[in-house]
């Protein structure tokens, strides 16, 4: 019979041996929420490819912000969708878009919530990229120009944070040059850095009716086979002057992840997509795993793989759990 000299296990006999060395810690606040407005006012109106989330409008933003901070959720992540799309989402860089009175509507109601806004012209073009298109290309300079048109409007409504998530090179200089020449240097950037051209969007586009209309958008997206490209885009977002870096899909990205935390100081975000959250919701509607276990456990190995913050549209549902809920 073998007798082993090391033994892990001896540390795991217990429920508070396990709590006492437990590695990694989640709290709801590290957690991010997406949050979906509309035009117009009006009641929520829900989200049949996204389940328990809704449309929120300027009218009905101010109590939900309330309920959010009740809840122990600090941030969210604002997307808007177009009244009217045209070819180059100009409603997207409105000083009385969507967004922009949703941020003034959740600030005037809750100036403790982070918000953060979402810079891309996917949900305003009439064709679904993320750039405007010029000789059947979408052209990345012109695109940079109008995003940070778009950072700078929302940063006069009180983001405390823009998120751009269009991939175009140069977009977090070029959106940092944008702010500051319009006063708003203390509102900071979370580059979306390496975001895959990944089938896990889905929920989200239908949503958002923001499908491109031809092709697709392996032409600024990353590639998910390449990782040292990945780690060159979250090297190239810091030196361009973001403050903070976001990786996505997170399931798919936990490498890149765990070799950003090493060599970035930046505070590390992952983005748990739509199609995650489907797949959750799914398998556990399946009878395949308990939602609860599957989520936290999920939410666990990104914050162990070095995020320090995670979107996740199962933010509300996580801190419910976190705080011993039901
Ligand atoms: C828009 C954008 C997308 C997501 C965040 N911002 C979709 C896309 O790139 O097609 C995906 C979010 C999700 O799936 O939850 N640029
Ligand atoms: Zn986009």
């Amino acid at each position: 019979m073998s007798r082993p000299r090391i033994r892990p296990r001896r540390l795991r006999r217990s429920g508070a041996l396990r709590e006492w060395i437990a590695e990694t810690d989640l709290a709801a606040r590290q957690l991010v929420l997406p949050l979906f407005v509309r035009p117009g006012t009006g009641a929520p109106a829900p989200i049949p490819s996204l389940p328990g989330h809704a449309w929120q409008s300027r009218t009905t933003l101010p109590s939900f912000a309330h309920r959010l901070r009740r809840e122990g959720i600090l941030a969210v992540l604002l997307f808007g969708t177009a009244h009217r799309k045209d070819a180059d989402g100009s409603e997207a860089w409105a000083s009385d878009g969507v967004v922009p009175q949703a941020v003034r509507a959740l600030k005037r109601a809750e100036p403790g919530l982070v918000v953060v806004t979402d810079v891309c012209l996917c949900a305003y073009t009439s064709h679904g990229h993320c750039g405007v298109v010029r000789d059947g290309e979408v052209a990345n300079d012109a695109t940079v120009d109008l995003l940070g048109r778009v950072a700078a409007a929302h940063a006069a409504a009180g983001a405390d944070v823009v998120a751009p998530s269009a991939m175009m090179d140069g977009q977090v200089a070029g959106i940092r040059s944008a702010l500051d020449d319009a006063g708003a240097s203390q509102t900071a950037i979370l580059a979306y850095a390496t975001k895959h051209a990944s089938v896990l969007y889905g929920p989200f586009r239908e949503a958002e009716g923001s499908a491109p209309a031809f092709g697709d958008r392996a032409g600024y997206q990353m590639d998910p086979r390449n990782a040292r490209e990945a780690l060159r885009e979250l090297r190239l977002d810091a030196e361009e002057g973001a403050d903070l870096l976001m990786v996505k899909p997170a399931i798919t990205s936990l490498d890149l992840l765990a070799r950003a935390r090493r060599r970035l100081d930046l505070p590390l975000a992952a983005y748990q997509v739509s199609g995650e959250f489907a797949m959750l919701r799914a398998g556990a509607q399946a009878g395949a795993f308990e939602e609860r276990a599957a989520v936290l456990e999920t939410l666990t190995a990104i914050r162990r793989a070095g995020a320090d913050l995670i979107v996740t549209y199962y933010a509300r549902e996580a801190a419910r759990w976190l705080a011993g809920g039901a």
